[in-house]
């Protein structure tokens, strides 16, 4: 292979040299080329919305009256618009989606069901736990791509979408949620299955 055939190489796999990154960290030994993190990053982010639509979704098939109705609904349209964006990013950086869509279609939808048919409260702390973990797993991302530096639409969308969820955590937080029945026991539980869901979702 000829020099400019690694060039070339080079140039594919990485959109910049290593040594450009701010801070000469974001780039290790070990870490996955840029192209491949930020596919994997779109497609678990829209995994994640996907399952949030759904969540929202099944709690307000129960949920549909009154101030926790309103909230819930509130909330839905947000994640609504997530999902729409993750879709468009989606094509537009030719990354295919999960190939588990059916099942976050279905577990979303069955855990904010379940949730809501336990109370209001239940369903805010099923919220809390969720939204917990995608404030988490939004500022991991945004540590990499604020260090990254290529990306800065993506940087922004996601800056306002984790100012979102922890809105609705904190909504969740305001409406009792610690009120819910076992709450320790359902947020050790439900937090677990989100980040085993994030996991997952950006490699399959
Ligand atoms: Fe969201
Ligand atoms: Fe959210």
């Amino acid at each position: 292979m000829s020099v400019g055939d690694d060039k070339d190489v080079e140039r594919v796999l990485f959109s910049r040299p290593p040594s450009d990154l701010e801070d000469g960290t974001a780039f290790l030994p070990g870490d996955l080329p840029p192209p491949l993190r930020l596919s994997r990053m779109l497609r678990v982010d829209q995994a994640g919305e996907q399952g949030a639509v759904r969540i929202y979704g099944g709690q307000r098939a129960v949920l549909h009256e009154g101030e926790v109705g309103e909230l819930i609904a509130h909330m839905a349209e947000q994640e609504e618009v997530h999902y729409r964006t993750f879709n468009e990013l989606l094509n537009r950086h030719a990354v295919r989606p999960s190939l588990l869509a059916p099942f976050w279609h279905r577990i979303g939808y069955a855990l904010g069901y379940a949730s809501a048919r336990l109370g209001a409260e239940s369903a805010m702390a099923c919220t809390v736990a969720v939204e917990e973990v995608i404030d988490a797993h939004y500022a991991h991302q945004l540590e990499w791509l604020r260090r990254f530096r290529e990306q800065e639409e993506l940087l922004d969308t996601i800056e306002r979408f984790q100012a979102e969820e922890a809105e609705h955590r904190d909504l969740g937080l305001a409406h009792d949620a610690e009120s819910a029945p076992a709450y320790p026991l359902a947020q050790r539980v439900i937090k677990g299955m989100a980040r085993w869901a994030i996991r997952i979702a950006e490699r399959l």
